[in-house]
Parts: structure tokens; sequence; C-alpha cells
């Protein structure tokens, strides 16, 4: 039988498959459903800095400057029934999650400043959560910021909250920076125990006929693995603190993808979505099955082996496998 065992931001886990952020921690039965097909951790669904600046009033102060047009705060946020919005209910929803399970409950913040929000990462921890991830969802919409502002903007998050608790600190990255293996270096060394490669971000479409813009939220499909593979390899070997590879992981082929490039888990969320809870077992035999297959022992045999890492030129690797590639194509 091969072994699935992997460490991730130094939790040891029994396999490699982490249900990520997502509606599917909503509630402990999910939560539990999840659990019981296998899924080695949770990461439960984001608490967001605007809510916490509701509940503490400071929502208007928020906005200022960027969507005070928005004249009802209210407009941020699902129907109160839809969606628990107090803050300290989530830390209550940590602490019942715990209860209910064995595996690593991970929470996750999701905002943009270093203001009191990030106080709840202490709340967070105290109500036993193994793990925090954070989710620094920022799209720079004016010239005036510049790539460095951005960056800053990160390291100073996470340092502010990786002084505050104790638990280990992974962060959900943006694919969209000028010079990644730097950024993330400097995030690793701000005390970052582990990437989330990469945010999926929400991207509007625009509806020709009504001429209106609509928010959409589409779930993604195994062609959306290749981002993150591609950056995962990149990344492996240049860090220290964990991976963990989001976007795009639908069969057990990508977590096998996933690890050879060098992730220590694989998140999945748009699958389990499409096909419910239940497709994490398979999955996770799957998974099982094909390192038998290939005479896979390990994970940690396979680990990185498709990084860059192993290439002596990997600026050179790249810029070749692409020229290659262009001119090849239709030649076979
Ligand atoms: C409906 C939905 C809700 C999500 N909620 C969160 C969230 O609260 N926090 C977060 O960090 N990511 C959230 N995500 C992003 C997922 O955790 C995941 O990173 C992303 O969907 C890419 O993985 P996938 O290709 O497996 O879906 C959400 C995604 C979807 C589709």
């Amino acid at each position: 039988m091969a072994k699935l065992e992997t460490t991730y931001m130094g939790l040891k886990l029994k396999n490699p498959i982490v249900p990520s952020a997502s509606p599917l921690s909503r509630n402990l039965d999910d939560i539990k459903k999840l659990e019981d097909a296998g899924a080695s951790a949770v990461v439960l669904y984001s608490l967001f800095e605007e809510q916490i600046a509701l509940e503490s009033g400071e929502l208007s102060h928020l906005l200022e400057g960027g969507a005070a047009s928005l004249a009802d705060a209210e407009a941020y946020f699902p129907a109160e029934q839809d969606y628990p919005r107090d803050p300290d209910a989530y830390v209550e929803h940590i602490r019942k999650a715990k209860e209910a399970v064995d595996i690593p409950i991970i929470g996750s913040m999701n905002g943009t400043s270093t203001g009191g929000w990030l106080d709840y990462a202490k709340k967070i921890e105290e109500a036993g959560a193994d793990g925090l991830e954070l989710n620094i969802y920022f799209i720079p919409t004016t010239d005036t910021l510049l790539g460095m502002d951005v960056e800053t903007l990160y390291l100073d998050i996470v340092e502010a909250v990786s002084d505050s608790v104790n638990i280990p600190v992974a962060v959900k990255l943006s694919p969209f920076f000028s010079a990644l293996p730097d950024v993330a270096t400097r995030i690793d060394e701000a005390g970052a125990d582990a990437l989330v490669l990469f945010n999926r971000f929400y991207q509007p479409d625009i509806n020709v006929e009504q001429k209106t813009i609509e928010p959409s939220i589409t779930l993604s499909s195994s062609a959306d693995l290749l981002l993150p593979l591609r950056w995962v390899a990149i990344l492996y070997g240049q860090v220290d603190c964990s991976l963990a590879l989001t976007s795009g992981v639908h069969t057990s082929e990508d977590v096998l993808k996933a690890l050879m490039a060098g992730a220590d888990v694989a998140n999945v969320c748009s699958v389990l979505l499409q096909d419910g809870i239940g497709k994490l077992k398979e999955i996770l035999e799957g998974t099982s099955q094909l390192m038998d297959k290939l005479e896979i022992e390990s994970l940690s045999s396979i680990r990185g082996s498709l990084s860059l890492e192993n290439y002596v030129e990997p600026l050179a690797f790249e810029r070749a496998s692409y020229i290659k590639l262009l001119q090849g194509y239709g030649r076979i």
C-alpha cells in the first residue's frame, strides 16, 4: 500500500487531500462528512475583514475612498439567514468544528489591511484552530499604488499575524506578482509556514445586451491546474515553508501532479461543490491505486521530482520549452 502521509505547515496529515475554504465548511455535518470521506484536514470558509468592521462599527471608515458610494454597508453581505455574519459566531464555529472531528481545522481570514481585524487571529487560535490561512484578496485598481506597496501590504499583514499567534500561518497568494519567487521568499521570511497557490479571483463578466457587469463565480476544471502547477514547481526548493496547491484539482492524477511539482497538499473545492463530498473518497482511493500502479511507494519519494529545482538553468529551460512549443506547433 502506497504511503500517503504528508506534512503540511508542521501538521502531520494522513493524506494530501485538504478541502479548501468554501461553503462546504459552513455546517458541522458537512465538515464531518468531509472527514468521513477521508479529508486529512479542512480549511474553513473565510472570516472577512468587512464582517469584523461591520460588527465594530468601522465598516464605513474601511470603505472611505474605495467604495464610499455603497450607501448601505449591508450590500457587502448575503442575507443574515444565509450566512453567519457575526465574527464571534465564526470563532464559535471553529470551537464546535474542533469538537466534532479529529482532523486538523484550519481557520481562514480574508482582508486587506493591518487594522484591528487581525486581532481575530488570536481568537481563532484560542478557539482551538490547528492553523490559520490568510487570504489577502487585494486588487490594485489605481495607478498611484506601486507594486512594492502591494507587496509591503502582504508582508505587514503576515508579520502582524505570525507575531500574534503560535499556530502555523498559511498565506493564500495571487498569481499577479511580477517576481513571485522574490515575494514568496519574503513572505516566507516574514513568518509564513505555508504558501497556498493560488487564490482564484472572482472575475465579473459583461452582459452585452443589458450593458451591465455580471458578477459570476465559475467553478474550475482540471485545465486550471496548470497555472499553480507551474508556480509550485518554480517555488519548490526556493522557500522553506510548505506549499499547498489550490485551483483545478479534480482527479487523483491532479493530486499526484501537485505533489510531483512540489506541493505538500492538494486543495479541493470546485470538484466537491460540483460532484458532492463523496467525490473526495473517490479521489483519495484513486490516488492510492495510481501510486501502486506507478510503483510509487510514498509521496515523499515523488515530492518535487518534477520541480524546476532539477534543472541547472531554470530560466533557460523555461525559455527553451516555450520557444520549442510555439515553433513546433502543428509539426508533430
Ligand atoms: C463558492 C466558493 C466559495 C469560496 N469561498 C472561499 C473563502 O471563503 N475563502 C477563500 O480563501 N477561498 C474561497 N474560495 C476559493 C477556494 O477555496 C479555492 O481556492 C478555489 O476555488 C480554487 O480551487 P478549486 O479549483 O478546487 O475550486 C471559494 C471558492 C468557491 C467556488
